[in-house]
């Protein structure tokens, strides 16, 4: 299937994205033979046989918004962490009017499974891409370095797999995302293609004095942005395989006007009976990622005790936040301790994009209630004269 056809904007930016000349060939080899010099002026760079002894571990991935088991402080040096991610294309209905888009996604959730690893860990990654799928896919990993964030080199047709490790430099929480080629980055991108990976420091996260912040559960919230093309009854187009609505998404991407916007996939994925659960007195930390559109996390009757909105664990986190901005393309994390019992709302506080588009989750609090610090003194009554 091309979908970029022989247009000849299309090549060139395609050009622009994927450097495949230059990576493909000469330059690669050239990057190869320097390595070794390069090696020598970096005191942490390990050679081949050094990573080969290092302890390797299997990470069994979860669905969002849950989160992969870890340790929050390194136990031991640095580890090669193996995941696996098999690339799934599938319809997912949207909202309760039957709404539905052929997914893109990263072992078939929007978004794909929260990665956790310490800083200085080898992150060894197999991407497939199951031979029933239509479209080529890869990935770019904003915790990477070189080649794309490491899509020059995972690019895998229908029935291929590849292996890509890279080292986990950048203490903070990361975007990754399908990044194919030319219009195809965003496409993918706004089918559902992205995911987050924690890069802990090695000694956990700490305060801007350096003492330990440590959660009791952790939630990952993946907001997606989705441009569904209507007939012209109004009604949402509905197609039989994955890259047919093509040129129809393309349309309404370049409107930058989406249908939906979502918390973890669809309307409704995080509220009601699927709401997150917390209990007084616990920590909770929320990673929230967007890998296309700005937008601002609220917990609606809480804050933000903790919030490292640019994503970086080598920044000190901002504190008492109310709301909070993340980037397009940026994953950020919040701490909160509950400290009330009951229904929290925590959204985008754009209002339009929770209440209208969908952006919204729910938290439910269980504990027992401190009029100290709320209390219904009259209940709505007749306004007395
Ligand atoms: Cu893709």
């Amino acid at each position: 299937m091309n979908f970029l056809g022989d247009d000849k904007s299309a090549f060139n930016r395609r050009a622009l994205f994927t450097g495949t000349t230059a990576l493909g060939s000469g330059l690669m080899l050239a990057g190869l033979n320097s390595a070794t010099a390069a090696a020598q002026t970096r005191s942490d760079s390990r050679g081949a046989g050094e990573i080969a002894s290092l302890p390797r571990v299997k990470q069994e991935l979860m669905q969002p918004p849950f989160a992969p088991k870890h340790e929050q402080v390194a136990v031991g040096g640095p580890k090669v962490v193996e995941i696996r991610l098999v690339i799934e294309e599938k319809i997912m209905v949207l909202d309760d009017d039957e709404a539905e888009i052929w997914a893109l996604t990263f072992n078939g959730s929007v978004p794909g499974p929260l990665i956790v690893v310490h800083e200085g860990d080898y992150v060894e990654l197999t991407l497939v891409n199951p031979a029933s799928n239509a479209m080529e896919h890869n990935i770019d990993f904003h915790a990477a370095t070189g080649a794309m964030g490491g899509g020059a080199l995972t690019l895998v047709s229908p029935g291929e797999e590849c292996v890509l490790r890279f080292k986990a430099i950048k203490p903070g929480v990361f975007v990754y995302h399908c990044a194919p080629e030319g219009v195809m980055i965003p496409y993918h991108v706004v089918h559902g293609m992205n995911g987050a990976i924690m890069v802990l420091p090695r000694n956990g996260l700490t305060d801007k004095d350096g003492k330990a912040i440590r959660y009791d559960r952790i939630y990952y919230v993946g907001e997606q942005d989705y441009y569904l093309a209507k007939d012209e009854d109004g009604e949402y187009l509905k197609y039989d395989s994955a890259g047919e609505d093509f040129a129809d998404a393309l349309e309404v991407m370049a409107t930058l006007t989406p249908s939906h916007i979502v918390f973890n996939g669809a309307v409704g994925a995080l509220t009601g009976e699927n709401a997150l659960t917390a209990k007084v007195g616990e920590t909770v930390i929320v990673i929230h990622s967007q890998a296309n559109r700005d937008t601002r996390p609220h917990l609606i009757g809480g804050h933000g005790d903790h919030v490292w909105s640019t994503g970086s664990f080598a920044d000190a986190p901002q504190t008492g936040l109310e709301t909070w901005f993340i980037a397009g393309g940026a994953a950020g994390a919040a701490t909160y301790t509950f400290r009330q019992p009951g229904l929290y709302a925590y959204v985008n506080h754009n209002l339009i994009e929770a209440l209208l588009k969908g952006a919204a989750a729910h938290f439910m609090v269980e504990g027992t209630w401190d009029d100290d610090l709320m209390l219904q003194v009259r209940k709505p009554s007749p306004i007395r004269s």
